[in-house]
């Protein structure tokens, strides 16, 4: 899968590699170091957002729900939440990357020890990972989806992806989801592209996971990091632009790179609240309501399966 997805993107003429790639151990561990980052806004003002209203948003789930969250990480955010619920009826993580959601279960259960916590290991994009969760008890079931993770989907893809959540769920059944506003490019890029060089590590990591995973001799060092806002699309781009004409060797196939020549890593799109509403409502979710910050950075929105 990783071997085929990796030389079928690399094929293209826009050579691409999908960004659940960037985070094996070592790209979740830096993905961690990036939020804590002072250029790095998304974190801290979702974090406020959630701490300013999570009675509100607890009071808006209501009692004995069950939590899914698909693409957890270290499952810190949804821990606020957990405890200001009201008899939640258990927890379900999902992630791609198995150590950090491991050792974030193991925290959990430690820390709430009355919850069912149960952790699954996979793509949250495939109907196999959901199939464990087919017998989650009935009630109320709501998808816990921060980090503006959709935002690395393109619209159409994200609004499939909600589509696919929506019709796992049943009527009254919600989302509670985070999306990152448009704003500034120089807010944005600086967001993508920060000071201490994190962002860039955080590319080069997938380069690096190649190597060691597939038999890739990839030299980093002829490699720069780039990323920035498309207007028109309304996304942060990550690339990595080749510094010279060079050949690397991926389990026995040549790929050649021209000079200036780039990968395209990620994609973080942005939205007005109004056009997230509009996707959500075309994927099967009735949209609610939303919170906010004072500078309009971010959202956080909850909405219903109708
Ligand atoms: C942007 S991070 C957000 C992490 C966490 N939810 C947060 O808000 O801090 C994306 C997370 O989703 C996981 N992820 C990305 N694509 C995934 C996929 N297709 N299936 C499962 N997990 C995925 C990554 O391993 C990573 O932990």
């Amino acid at each position: 899968m990783f071997l085929r997805d990796v030389l079928e993107g690399l094929g293209k003429q826009q050579k691409t590699l999908p960004c659940k790639y960037l985070y094996d151990e070592i790209g979740s561990r830096l993905f961690e170091r990036i939020c804590e980052l002072d250029d790095y806004y998304l974190t801290r003002t979702e974090a406020a957002i959630f701490s300013d209203n999570m009675v509100d948003m607890a009071r808006q789930i209501g009692p004995g729900a069950a939590i899914v969250e698909p693409g957890a990480g270290n499952c810190e955010k949804v821990q606020p939440l957990l405890e200001q619920l009201d008899s939640p009826r258990g927890y379900y993580p999902i992630d791609i990357s198995p150590e950090i959601l491991l050792a974030a279960r193991a925290r959990i259960i430690a820390q709430l020890p009355d919850l069912e916590v149960q952790a699954s290991v996979g793509d949250f994009t495939r109907p196999e990972v959901w199939r464990e969760l087919d017998d989650l008890a009935a009630g109320k079931t709501v998808l816990f989806f921060p980090g503006s993770t959709i935002g690395n989907f393109d619209p159409c893809q994200a609004g499939e992806l909600l589509q696919f959540f929506a019709t796992r769920l049943r009527s009254g059944d919600a989302i509670l989801i985070g999306t990152d506003l448009v704003k500034d490019s120089v807010v944005l890029e600086r967001a993508y592209c920060d000071s201490e060089h994190v962002t860039a590590a955080f590319n080069k990591n997938i380069l690096a996971r190649i190597n060691g995973e597939l038999d890739a001799d990839f030299d980093l060092s002829l490699f720069a990091h780039r990323a920035f806002y498309h207007p028109l699309r309304q996304r942060v781009e990550m690339h990595l632009v080749s510094l010279k004409e060079h050949c690397v060797r991926i389990a026995g196939r040549q790929v050649r790179f021209a000079e200036g020549e780039t990968i395209h890593t990620e994609n973080s799109h942005k939205y007005s609240v109004t056009g997230f509403n509009r996707l959500l409502d075309e994927a099967g979710f009735a949209p609610i309501r939303h919170w906010s910050d004072l500078q309009q950075r971010y959202a956080i929105h909850y909405a219903q399966v109708a």
